[in-house]
């Protein structure tokens, strides 16, 4: 008999210690399920000789204060585990799935998906899922449900890791979960600047400009009247046939903003038509790069495409970490460094 999907309603229960012999066991079938598709990485993917897969050690998750395991229940029966931790690829990942896994009578029934929105909503934060190449199945099963969960809102990357000797490719599913309320991503929206915008977009300009300028006191040294002079600029540019500024609203407050400028290249290169520079580019927290971040890059690349614009250029600071792992996962490279020195 098949239960129809509709009938499951999952729970996440903090696991303890009492409970690590029972996802110890409830991992040998983990590791079997891989097996169907991980099999031939390598030897250590092959039944041990007993008959009885064995999984890593995950005592550790009822150890460290940093990780999180949790038992999944349907009713009163157990229908799986699934592991927590903060060890990111990215220095800026606040959680990762480190392990996770629903009983083979449980899956298919759309419990797993309700599991991961379960888990995602009470850890919210820039999260990183990681799935193994040959597992085509959990791929596609991650790939569905982060893209639902986040309305598209997420980065995907195929990375070298360091941990995996024998098999150190690994898809890499980045998102931020903050903003997430009752299972429903607050998107921003998106608009054209206009006049009433400028404080606030002058004061995010502001704030960005007092930790630039501690990283680099020379170069990012503020003007005096920066914040009259910026405002001044700001309305110049509203009017600018060559330029688009963007603000991204949540709850009608601004927590972020975009300008783009084109421009020809210099007559020695030939990028193959215009550059779309930007420089002024703000959000109101580093986490929001992920979120307020790509959805002002896409919509500003989206609005130059009618304008023979051939390629992008970001201006970013050496030290801004979270801005800097945010354009690498938009898929920019680095193309110049630039060295300040005193005279
Ligand atoms: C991967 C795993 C969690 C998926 O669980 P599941 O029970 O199939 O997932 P659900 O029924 O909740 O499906 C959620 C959605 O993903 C989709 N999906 C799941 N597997 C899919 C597949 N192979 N291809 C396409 N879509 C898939 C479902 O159609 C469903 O879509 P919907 O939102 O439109 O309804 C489960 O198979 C499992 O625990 N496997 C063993 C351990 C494992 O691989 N863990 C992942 C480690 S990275």
């Amino acid at each position: 008999m098949i239960a129809p999907k509709e009938n499951f309603a999952p729970s996440i229960i903090p696991a303890t210690i009492e409970d690590y012999p029972t996802i110890q066991n409830m991992a040998r079938f983990y590791v079997y399920e891989m097996t169907r598709t991980c099999g031939f990485i390598s030897d250590d993917w092959h039944c041990p000789k007993d008959g009885l897969y064995e999984s890593f050690d995950f005592k550790i998750y009822f150890e460290a204060p940093d990780r999180f395991p949790f038992i999944v229940k349907i009713g009163d029966e157990l229908a799986g585990f699934v592991l927590i931790n903060k060890v990111g690829v990215s220095p800026n990942t606040q959680w990762n799935m480190g392990e996770f896994f629903i009983l083979a009578k449980f899956q298919d029934k759309d419990i797993a998906k309700q599991v991961a929105n379960m888990i995602w909503q009470k850890f919210p934060g820039i999260w990183e899922v990681l799935v193994i190449p040959e597992m085509s199945y959990a791929l596609k099963f991650w790939r569905k449900t982060i893209n639902k969960f986040t309305s598209g809102h997420y980065t995907e990357d195929y990375k070298l890791v360091r941990f995996d000797r024998d098999q150190p490719n690994r898809f890499i599913f980045t998102f931020d979960t903050s903003f997430i309320k009752d299972k429903i991503p607050i998107k921003p929206v998106i608009s054209k600047a206009e006049t009433s915008h400028i404080d606030a977009m002058v004061s995010l300009s502001n704030a960005k400009r007092t930790s630039y300028e501690k990283a680099q006191p020379q170069f990012w040294r503020r003007a005096d009247n920066a914040h009259e002079k910026q405002t001044e600029w700001f309305h110049t540019l509203l009017n600018q046939p060559d330029h688009i500024l963007l603000v991204a609203e949540i709850n009608n407050k601004i927590k972020g903003f975009i300008i783009g400028r084109l421009i020809p290249a210099p007559e020695v290169y030939n990028p193959g038509g215009l550059t779309l520079m930007i420089d002024d580019f703000c959000v109101a927290e580093p986490s929001m790069w992920q979120s307020i971040g790509v959805s002002l890059l896409s919509a500003l690349k989206e609005q130059s495409k009618q304008k023979n614009v051939a390629q992008l250029l970001v201006v970013c600071g050496h030290h801004d970490e979270p801005k800097k792992t945010f354009l690498e996962k938009m898929d920019l490279s680095i193309a110049s460094d630039w060295y300040v020195g005193k005279i």
